[in-house]
């Protein structure tokens, strides 16, 4: 009895596998179910398969629908829906049926084998799964076809599909869930259109991206064709064709072809190597359309990233991701889509001024816009202002300002955007963080980075007392002192709820600098209230090229300012050692000394001029990032202030010469240091150098100007053959540089024109040759 029962089972196998394995033309009467054996249609190549998949997350139910079969994940390209508004796929359960009937009728039937749906066609003689990807029904009596599934595109074409005026593809919701999307692309007698629709009416917004369209109504859209060599276009009643892509080189043969209307709103074509040969077994994108999904910008509806986020889209893997502002999180992290709601409530209309301050701060990003939201703006206005009149402003939830301009965004913040090509200042308007909350960040920093700490005096910090160069560089080399990470997190803060910087006493920091082993002198030049609106405003300043501010010490006369500690030390040590650094990194910390500077004088709500730029207060981190560092000197500006004379502050070598004249100080004589900074970043030795070979190289301010008039720069870089083989940036480096030194404050160019001419955005004019100028003061 066993061999037989054995042969019948086998047989039982066989019978219930072979209309997966070789159906091609699908005869009456015959059917499919959920299991696996018998699931699925076949095309003749066996590339596509028609029939039950099991949805992700969910597998007790199943689509019924159309694969690539020979592919790992089994890309699904066309889907079942009861009609294209209807918000979901038709899903069944498991034990489901598909049965072609005996009166040519294609079934779709539950467990209990009631009828869920059909696709209209009677009498088919046949039906059968084509290696195009298409499933047809054989029209009753011929050789036409009465249904088949090209006609009712989901959200996918495939090539030789071909969809006239009125068909659309509907994205889905996720890759994962073949709910309707938001996005849909229209095929209209006028042209080929992407649109946002809004769910759950279903009425468009606007287009986003569309073929062009011709006024003339006479020449109408025919088709939109995906053609055998991968082209996809719009055909023209009058003859022409439109591009919507410009096919691949892909070959039909070695590559599987698809475009789909993805979640986020891009219709992307893709290709898939059909055999590894070392090639990756993946979908490559090969063309997009919007080019860049993040400057899809609509008026109504929130964009792709949802509401109260920002878009980025990366050209390189051409995927698009989203991003909270911070202190704003996602609704849901599975469905970004949904956007960013704020983790605190924004009130306050009943506020004063004085209130509202005490209430609100701002975060500050870089990059980022909302171009759809404002419901006002000012221009010209300036920077504090704009700040301000959002602060008082209880619908303002974002202030944006660029260039004198600012814009007053309320929420919710819709088409948000982030990229390198979005030039704007971004304030978010955030509940100002009590005591404990600095405390909390600081902890944090504790953990990721184990770095030590620096504690610096701020007995330097401006006041209004002539100080002259030589106690400077007495104090600011004498009084480093390094606290260990364990030692600073047994510190608690004193309560002092005017300041958001942890507040440290003065004996917490005496133990743990071990009774500041370097002497500090005991020198007050500030009031309370001076001390207190300088550390605050230092404290505040947050940028990559900035040293960090943790926290401060205010107890009587002490005073004393704790930063951040970079353990690679200053540029000084760096540049003017044994070895050279390559010319490649001093660039980049050139263009990074610049961008600290920028941010200092036109980015900061209070600008602040640092007065002492020079390479012992450029401090270097792990990463080989200059960070500014050393306020010591800074003098922060009011708005209406905008020059000022204390007195003589900086190095030798380093000062500007108004400090010699009886005029007025302004943050040019930043971008004079920065001059002579640059001048030895570029050359790798100090300005002033009395044992040169040369007498006329002794001062390098002037030798530069001497070599850039005779056309010699490369004297400046002799040795130096990374930086020979740059010789053009070279060139324009010392022009910049020449700019900056120019005696003329007004005639020094601005921070932000200074990384404009050094990133080779704007042209550089010959800078004026001030020599005689020099020559006749030395
Ligand atoms: C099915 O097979 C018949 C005969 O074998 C053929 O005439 C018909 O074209 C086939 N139908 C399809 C759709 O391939
Ligand atoms: C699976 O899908 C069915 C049909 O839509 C639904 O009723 C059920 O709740 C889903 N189950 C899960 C776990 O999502
Ligand atoms: C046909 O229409 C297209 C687009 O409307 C236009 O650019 C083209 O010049 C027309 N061609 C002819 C032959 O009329
Ligand atoms: C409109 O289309 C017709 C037919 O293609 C053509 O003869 C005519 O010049 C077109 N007019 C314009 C304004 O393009
Ligand atoms: C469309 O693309 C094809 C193939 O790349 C090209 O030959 C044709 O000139 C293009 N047509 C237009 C109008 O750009
Ligand atoms: C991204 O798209 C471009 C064309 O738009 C294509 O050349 C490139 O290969 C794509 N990159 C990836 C990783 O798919
Ligand atoms: C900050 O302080 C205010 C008033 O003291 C208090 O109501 C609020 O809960 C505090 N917030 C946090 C985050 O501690
Ligand atoms: C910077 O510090 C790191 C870590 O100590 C070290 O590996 C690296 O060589 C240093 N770089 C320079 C340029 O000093
Ligand atoms: C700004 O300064 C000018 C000139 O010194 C003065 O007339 C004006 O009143 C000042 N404005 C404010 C707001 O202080």
């Amino acid at each position: 009895m066993a061999p037989l029962l054995f042969l019948f089972f086998l047989q039982f196998l066989l019978l219930l596998s072979s209309p997966s394995t070789q159906a091609q033309n699908i005869s009456l009467g015959t059917s499919l179910t959920t299991q696996e054996l018998n699931n699925a249609w076949l095309s003749p190549s066996g590339e596509f398969a028609f029939g039950f998949r099991p949805i992700e997350g969910n597998s007790s139910f199943y689509l019924l629908a159309v694969w690539f079969n020979k592919i790992s994940d089994k890309t699904v390209t066309w889907y079942t829906k009861s009609s294209e508004q209807d918000p979901e796929p038709i899903k069944v359960p498991s034990g489901s049926s598909l049965q072609f009937t005996s009166t040519g009728v294609l079934s779709l039937r539950d467990p209990t084998n009631r009828e869920v749906c059909n696709p209209g066609a009677a009498g088919a003689p046949d039906a059968s799964m084509l290696d195009t990807g298409n499933f047809v029904i054989a029209a009753a009596g011929g050789s036409t076809v009465s249904w088949e599934t090209f006609s009712y595109p989901t959200n996918t074409i495939l090539v030789t599909q071909v969809l006239s005026p009125g068909k659309v593809l509907r994205s889905r919701l996720l890759t994962t869930d073949y709910s309707n999307g938001r996005f849909l692309l229209n095929i209209e007698t006028q042209r080929a259109a992407l649109y946002t629709i809004a769910v759950p009416s279903g009425n468009l917004y606007d287009s986003y991206w569309s073929t062009p369209s011709d006024e003339n109504a006479t020449n109408q859209v025919t088709d939109l064709v995906f053609n055998m060599a991968g082209r996809i276009y719009i055909s023209m009643s009058n003859g022409t064709q439109i591009n919507m892509t410009f096919g691949v080189t892909s070959s039909m043969e070695n590559y599987y072809h698809r475009a789909t209307l993805d979640p986020d709103g891009v219709f992307r074509q893709y290709v898939y190597p059909k055999k590894p040969g070392g090639i990756s077994q993946a979908w490559t994108v090969v063309s997009t359309k919007p080019e860049n999904i993040c400057n899809a910008q609509t008026k109504v509806g929130s964009g792709t990233c949802g509401f109260n986020s920002y878009c980025m889209f990366d050209g390189n893997s051409n995927q698009t991701s989203c991003g909270c502002p911070d202190q704003y999180s996602f609704f849901d992290k599975e469905r970004k889509y949904r956007g960013c709601k704020p983790d605190f409530e924004l009130q306050g209309c009943e506020l004063d001024e004085g209130a509202a301050m005490a209430q609100y701060e701002f975060n500050l990003i870089n990059n980022v816009d909302w171009p759809q939201a404002d419901y006002e703006w000012y221009t010209p206005i300036a920077m504090d202002e704009c700040r301000r009149l959002c602060l008082i402003d209880c619908f303002c939830a974002v202030a944006v300002f660029h260039e004198n301009t600012c814009w007053k965004k309320k929420l919710p913040l819709s088409n948000g955007i982030m990229s390198s090509g979005v030039q704007r200042t971004v304030l978010i308007k955030v509940p100002k963080s009590n005591n404990s909350q600095p405390e909390l960040r600081e902890t944090r920093k504790w953990k990721s980075d184990k770095k030590h700490w620096i504690l610096g005096s701020s007995l330097l910090l401006g006041g209004s007392v002539v100080v002259n160069f030589v106690l400077i560089s007495v104090l600011l080399f004498g009084t480093y002192c390094t606290i260990t990470r364990k030692e600073v997190q047994q510190l608690q803060p004193s309560r002092d709820p005017g300041l958001p910087l942890k507040a440290f006493t003065y004996a917490e920091l005496e133990k743990a600098t071990d009774g500041f082993k370097e002497k500090i002198d005991k020198i007050q030049h500030e009031t309370e209230k001076e001390f207190a609106v300088e550390v605050q405003t230092i404290g505040r300043t947050y940028h990559k090229n900035l040293v960090r501010m943790l926290g401060y010490c205010n107890e009587g006369t002490q005073r004393l300012l704790v930063y951040e500690f970079m353990i690679n030390g200053s540029l000084n040590r760096f540049l003017f050692g044994d070895a050279r650094p390559q010319w490649s990194l001093r660039a980049q910390l050139d263009l990074g000394v610049a961008r600290g500077l920028l941010y200092l004088h036109e980015e900061c709500s209070t600008q602040i001029i640092h007065c002492d730029i020079k390479p012992q207060n450029i401090l270097l981190d792990d990463n080989c990032i200059a960070k500014i560092s050393d306020f010591g000197l800074a003098k922060l500006l009011r708005t209406n202030q905008t020059q000022t004379y204390t007195g003589i502050r900086g190095t030798r070598g380093y000062v500007a010469p108004e400090w010699f004249k009886n005029i007025g100080i302004t943050a040019k004589v930043d971008v004079y240091n920065f001059g002579v900074i640059l001048l030895e970043l570029i050359c790798c030795r100090q300005n002033v150098l009395l044992e040169a070979p040369e007498e006329e190289q002794s001062i390098l301010t002037y030798w530069a100007n001497d070599c850039y008039r005779c056309g010699r720069v490369d004297l400046l870089i002799d040795g130096d053959d990374e930086a020979n083989l740059k010789m053009k940036k070279v060139e324009r480096f010392v022009a910049v540089a020449l700019w900056c030194l120019q005696e003329d404050p007004t005639m020094r160019p601005s921070m932000l024109k200074v990384t404009q001419m050094l990133d080779g955005a704007i042209a550089i004019p010959t800078p004026p040759d001030s020599s005689s100028v020099i020559y006749s003061l030395s």
